[in-house]
């Protein structure tokens, strides 16, 4: 599976509701994890393997092979408090990071890959990690939350780091 790289028109749309949990979304799933674990990325969303369908999958510990692995399908926060900012990445727009303010804690609803509904509070990495994966599932990327003045900053950049690969 490849991963989409900002500015993928992809990455900008927002996905649909998934409305079947079936055989091909199951295998799909385990073709987004493989690919997550082996970029090395804390969660992957659908935008960016070019499923424009509500789901993600994420590991805050990055270990593959144990039970850190959570798959949200049609996830959403129902309410959020505090706000905190720290550095964050994007396998979609690799070699950049930058500070995003986030909420500090949020409240979950989705559901697993079996079709159970879910809702959970989550904090500090997970919290964020899920802000950013839902920000993709809405075709947002964690470079439209900066300030105009980093964006540009960050324009500048990208065109060098994607300069090197050409
Ligand atoms: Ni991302």
């Amino acid at each position: 599976m490849n991963i989409l790289v900002y500015p993928h028109e992809i990455l900008a749309k927002p996905a649909e509701d998934v409305t079947d949990i079936n055989q091909e979304l199951i295998t799909t799933i385990d073709e987004m994890t493989k690919t997550m674990y082996e970029a090395k990325g804390l969660g992957l969303a659908g935008n960016q393997v070019g499923l424009l369908k509500k789901i993600f999958i994420m590991d805050v510990a990055q270990k593959e092979g144990t039970n850190d692995l959570i798959v949200l399908i049609n996830p959403l926060i129902v309410a959020k408090e505090g706000d905190v900012s720290a550095e964050e990445g994007c396998l979609s727009v690799p070699e950049y990071f930058a500070e995003v303010k986030r909420a500090e804690r949020i409240l979950v609803e989705a559901f697993d890959q079996t079709g159970k509904p879910l809702r959970f509070e989550a904090e500090g990495l997970m919290a964020r990690c899920i802000q950013h994966e839902i920000d993709h599932l809405m075709g947002h990327c964690f470079i439209d939350r900066l300030s105009p003045l980093k964006r540009s900053l960050f324009r500048k950049k990208w065109s060098k780091i994607k300069g090197k690969e050409d």
